[in-house]
């Protein structure tokens, strides 16, 4: 007889909907619930208004609801230590404790975890003192990156073509603080080029499982113009990851990083998103996150064959080793449909309409990310607003159908990218 489980998510944006999606196609799940969660989530799960970061309310919560198991999508709850408060309070959680979530809380432990275990990344060093990184940019070759030591979402990453660009870039982050204590310490990081791949792992504190890759777009406007956004699209698999790609990964990278966290007495149990670069010497570690990405968990989770609860209940106890994850051999390609001027400024408010066109079309996703319900029904709330995933046999396919979707759905100020998955067409050639 299947145990039936009490879940609650931590989150409430496109990623944590596509988690609640999987959890809710579980043959195990009997109630979900969300904290925050958002008006798609709502649907499928009760959604309770608890902040993210309120660690005491979401462990009463939980208590009180004799939750069975607790998934905490989002970074920050994870860097601040939920993990640990859950556990610490006799519940059961996946994610990394905090002591772990680390790989993705500080780039400056990240970079020296990684040279210290021969792990392939770019040439770095890191300062806490902004005189001393001003004398080394004299020295350095442009362009440089400069990266905020702490979470920043995901904007603590300067890139400077020129000395003087630079130095204003270590104002910026280290005097200004404009990305507040994240800007305490900074690495500074070799330029390096190629094609980025995220590739996202389930991990037990020794096994690691890898899931079918992932391309995001991160910048706000086609042809990868304009500013850096949350993720603006993506599509899984990625054909630039080869065989030959993942072999030197698994080889070089994944089991290295899990391995590397145990022997630091770190052990790190949850999700591992390797952020790669490909570059002519071979597959780089650009970044580590503690966590799904958003919205790369949109094309690869719709793409997974396993049920996600067994696949989290084995990185909880230890037996992920017993376990193969198995993909569709098909496609996936999510377009994102944003407010009008994210990531700056934007009118929130307007009411979607379309929704229900996703209702019962197989193949079909729309996961909200920045939704509310309110007496007009369901409007915008945010920058990136949904997230709209198609499959299909190909890549062309699905992102045919993709884009054919994302005109079912209709908002004041929508606006999209056009050419999310054009890399596709490349890989062909
Ligand atoms: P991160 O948050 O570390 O992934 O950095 C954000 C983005 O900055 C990455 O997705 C890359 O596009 C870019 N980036 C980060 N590090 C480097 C690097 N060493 N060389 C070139 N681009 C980089
Ligand atoms: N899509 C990138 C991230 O989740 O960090």
């Amino acid at each position: 007889m299947v145990i039936k489980m009490k879940i609650l998510i931590v989150g409430g944006g496109g990623r944590e909907h596509a988690i609640a999606m999987s959890v809710a196609r579980s043959g195990r799940a009997d109630k979900i619930y969300c904290a925050p969660g958002n008006a798609g989530i709502g649907q499928i799960a009760e959604c309770v208004p608890i902040g993210a970061m309120e660690f005491d309310k979401i462990v009463a919560f939980a208590k009180e609801k004799a939750i069975d198991l607790t998934i905490v999508g989002m970074d920050d709850p994870l860097v601040g230590g939920l993990v640990d408060e859950l556990e610490a309070a006799g519940l059961r959680v996946f994610g990394p404790k905090k002591n772990a979530a680390i790989l993705e809380g500080s780039k400056a432990f990240s970079k020296d975890l990684m040279k210290k275990y021969n792990i392939p990344t770019a040439a770095y060093e890191t300062f806490d003192d902004p005189q001393a990184a001003l004398a080394y940019l004299e020295t350095a070759s442009m362009p440089v990156v400069l990266k905020a030591d702490g979470l920043a979402l995901g904007k603590g990453v300067l890139i400077c073509n020129t000395l003087e660009e630079a130095k204003d870039g270590v104002r910026t982050i280290m005097e200004d603080k404009k990305f507040g204590t994240a800007g305490n310490r900074m690495v500074i990081e070799e330029f390096i080029t190629g094609r980025e791949v995220s590739v996202l792992s389930f991990v037990d504190g020794k096994t690691i499982r890898i899931m079918s890759s992932a391309q995001d777009h991160k910048r706000a406007q086609d042809g990868n113009q304009g500013l850096n956004t949350g993720g603006m699209g993506t599509f899984s698999p990625s054909p630039f990851y080869t065989k030959e790609v993942d072999d030197f990964c698994r080889k070089h990278i994944y089991q290295a990083t899990v391995d590397a966290m145990a022997a630091e007495g770190r052990p790190f149990k949850g999700i591992i998103f390797f952020g790669l670069m490909l570059t002519e010497k071979g597959p780089r570690v650009l970044e580590y996150n503690a966590r799904f990405g958003d919205p790369e968990a949109q094309v690869v989770l719709p793409r997974m064959k396993n049920d996600i609860l067994d696949v989290i209940d084995a990185c909880i106890d230890g037996t992920l080793e017993q376990t193969e994850l198995v993909f569709e051999e098909n496609a996936a390609v999510c377009v994102i449909l944003a407010s009008n001027g994210y990531p700056l400024s934007y009118e929130k408010g307007f009411p979607i309409r379309g929704l229900e066109q996703f209702e019962n079309k197989e193949g079909y996703y729309c996961f909200h990310a920045g939704t509310k319900l309110t007496e007009q029904g369901i409007v915008t709330n945010g920058g990136r607003v949904l997230g709209v995933t198609a499959t299909g046999a190909t890549l062309q396919e699905a992102r045919a159908n993709a884009y054919a979707a994302t005109e079912w759905i209709d908002f004041d100020n929508k606006y999209m990218r056009r050419d999310i998955g054009k890399a596709i067409d490349e890989a062909e050639k």
